[in-house]
């Protein structure tokens, strides 16, 4: 495998069994995502999405196939395996942005750090990327303080604190309203652009597809579409 390559999946399958109902949530994917990539999982809700990058952010085992992420064959890892392989190599984003109610936005980037082991430096680098992302004013507020944006914006910095290679954001922008979606989608440009992060997101929202230079889409847990577009800034300026 190269090392550009940071995610290879071939005949990936998962099938979700509750009681005697199965559901093919994934039938078969075969794809490859490579360093810089910023590339959008599109397809209607039950597509298969967020059991695709459930499975790339080894937050769950394919029911088949071969899936790797970051040079890791995650069906053989345990689960302590997977769950370093989340603290240390990959930023999550959530639709619900997920932040820690009790802490300050300064205290939610720094809490990642320590979890991943980080010392003494962990409060300025968590200051450097909160500033870094214009976010310093918001620093000592806690998530009640912020709108939903802001709180986004925090989380995204808290994935990139440590330089993930790879950040997986389900459906990021479900909760924001189009000037806030536009906010995120370039601060998660910019930071793929500069510091070379490679992003996979999904989402349903037009706007939000055309920042995405890849764009993934998924029917009924099959990829259906997968365009590259040639150009290195998209067409959402
Ligand atoms: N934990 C689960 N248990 C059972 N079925 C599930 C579970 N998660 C997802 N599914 C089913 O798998 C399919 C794909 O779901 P999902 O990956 O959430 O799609 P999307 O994110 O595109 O909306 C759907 O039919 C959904 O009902
Ligand atoms: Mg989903």
């Amino acid at each position: 495998m190269s090392s550009s390559i940071l995610v290879e999946a071939k005949g990936v399958t998962k099938v979700y069994t509750t009681g005697k109902v199965e559901a093919h949530a994934l039938r078969g994917v075969d794809i490859e995502f490579r360093v810089g990539d910023f590339a959008a999982i599109v397809g209607p809700s039950g597509s298969g999405k967020t059991t695709f990058l459930n499975l790339v952010g080894a937050l769950d085992v394919a029911t088949d196939g071969e899936l790797r992420v970051l040079g890791n064959d995650i069906s053989r890892m345990t689960k302590r395996q997977r769950a370093d392989l989340r603290l240390n190599s990959i930023g999550f984003v959530f639709q619900a942005y997920n932040l820690v109610p009790v802490l300050t936005a300064q205290e939610n980037v720094e809490f990642v750090l320590e979890l991943q082991g980080a010392g003494e430096q962990r409060s300025n680098r968590a200051k450097e990327v909160l500033a870094q992302l214009g976010l310093d004013a918001y620093s000592s507020r806690r998530p009640n303080e912020l709108s939903g944006g802001q709180q986004q914006r925090v989380a995204v910095a808290r994935a990139v604190a440590a330089n993930p290679k790879l950040v997986l954001a389900d459906e990021p922008t479900a909760n924001l309203d189009g000037e806030n979606s536009d906010i995120l989608l370039k601060m998660m440009r910019d930071l793929n652009e500069a510091q070379g992060i490679t992003f996979i997101f999904s989402t349903h929202d037009p706007r939000v597809v055309t920042y995405a230079r890849r764009v993934v889409t998924l029917v009924d847990g099959r990829i259906d579409n997968d365009v590259t577009k040639n150009s290195a800034t998209s067409s959402a300026e």
